[in-house]
């Protein structure tokens, strides 16, 4: 397939990295630092921002949830707006992140914001921003995509533009000293699944993104199995960097590509406060089963060259068991359990709102109608 292929984002990966953001702001700029609920007061991280900004015109806003709402980042885009803030520096994971990113796109429109959400207005311009990382797992910190979500509606939806890729990102594993175990977990999942999205579709001979793909899924798989080591320096770095690889557009260009497991999945955290990257663990392997067909060829070469399988006949059903024992042995559940114990009423809420976001043909190949979502969440939700 063509592609044009530009990865703006400039990177500074390492400890001490975050003194960078004095020269990478221009002087003269009026900043807005967001932020979530507080955890970078307790890793040094705001302290650290705190000093690289001194020479600059800034203030904060803070308090932008996981699963960020548009209820809350509104305030923040009034303030842009009041303030003149013409550079926002995100300082957080993937919801502080993309809360900014809407921040940015929305006070460049005059409009409500959430048109931005529902496709009514096109992002043509936003507020430069720059992102400092502190929990590896969405890959948001170097691309276009933000997830937002509309707590009135209980809608969580996503929107891209190169308008809100951020012109730096800060990569210090430093920062992740303080991250709960399960948020660990959750960054080795979401990163996995990201590339899973982009390589587990049909053979089309891509080399590169293929071999790319396979070395960050085994870069990922060794992670989760040396995770008693979680507390090392190299273990935070390379999973900063593979988290970061996996969503930065680069094993995604010019291939085939899914993601029907998170658009489901955001359904399930619209209505249960599933995490995200759990959303997927649930979703992923009963989707993988309904879709065996279409996607045994790269199940197969997922079994030999990920999980180092021997040819057999049912070497793509053994893959989707290898991956679903993978979560497992994260202690990530592959079932729903959230929802309580009516399991039809679950089925039919996730199939209304599938419905009601246009999400009826999902797929590498648009085959995941709402038939097979129904298929899907039946061994999905326990
Ligand atoms: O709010 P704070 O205080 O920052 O606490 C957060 C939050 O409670 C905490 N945390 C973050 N860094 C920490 C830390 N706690 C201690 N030490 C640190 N260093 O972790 C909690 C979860 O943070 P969140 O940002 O919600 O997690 P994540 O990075 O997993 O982001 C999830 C969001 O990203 C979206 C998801 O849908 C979800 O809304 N996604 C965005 C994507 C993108 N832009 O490309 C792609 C993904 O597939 C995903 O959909
Ligand atoms: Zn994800």
């Amino acid at each position: 397939m063509k592609f044009s292929y530009s990865n703006p984002t400039k990177i500074h990966f390492g400890q001490g990295q975050i003194s960078q953001i004095s020269t990478a702001i221009p002087s003269t700029s009026k900043v807005l630092v967001i932020y979530g609920g507080g955890s970078i007061k307790n890793n040094g991280v705001y302290d650290q921002v705190a000093q690289a900004l001194e020479g600059h015109q800034w203030q904060e806003f803070s308090g932008v949830e996981p699963n960020p709402t548009v209820e809350t980042l509104d305030k923040a885009v009034s303030l842009v707006k009041a303030q003149g803030i013409d550079y926002i520096v995100a300082v957080g994971g993937g919801s502080v992140i993309d809360g900014s990113k809407y921040v940015a796109a929305a006070a460049h429109y005059e409009g409500d914001g959430w048109d931005i959400l529902i496709g009514k207005h096109k992002v043509t311009s936003a507020v430069d921003l720059g992102a400092i990382l502190t929990l590896p797992a969405t890959g948001s910190e170097s691309n276009q995509g933000a997830v937002i979500t509309k707590k009135a509606t209980q809608d969580k939806l996503s929107f891209l533009s190169p308008c809100v890729q951020p012109k730096f990102a800060v990569l210090d594993p430093d920062s992740m000293k303080t991250l709960p175990e399960r948020q660990l977990i959750n960054g080795v999942v979401d990163a996995w699944v990201h590339v899973c999205e982009q390589y587990l579709t049909l053979p089309v001979g891509a080399m590169v993104q293929d071999g790319y793909a396979e070395t960050l899924l085994k870069n990922l798989k060794t992670l989760g199995e040396q995770f008693q080591q979680r507390d090392s320096d190299q273990w935070r770095a390379n999973l900063m960097w593979s988290a970061n690889q996996a969503l930065n557009g680069l094993i995604g260009t010019g291939v085939p590509q899914d993601w029907a497991t998170h658009m489901i999945g955001h359904e399930l955290t619209a209505q249960w406060g599933v995490d995200h990257a759990r959303s997927l663990a649930i979703i992923q392997p009963s989707l993988l089963r309904n879709q065996i067909e279409a996607k045994r060829g790269k199940l197969q070469q997922m079994g030999k060259n990920v999980f180092g399988l021997a040819e057999s006949d049912d070497l793509a059903e053994q893959t989707i068991a290898h991956i679903e024992a993978f979560y497992q042995s994260l202690n990530v559940p592959t079932q729903l359990t959230e929802h309580g114990d009516d399991k039809q009423g679950a089925i039919t809420i996730v199939l209304k709102q599938l419905e009601s976001h246009g999400l009826v043909a999902l797929g590498e190949s648009q085959s995941i109608t709402l038939i097979e979502s129904k298929q899907i969440l039946e061994s999905a939700i326990q």
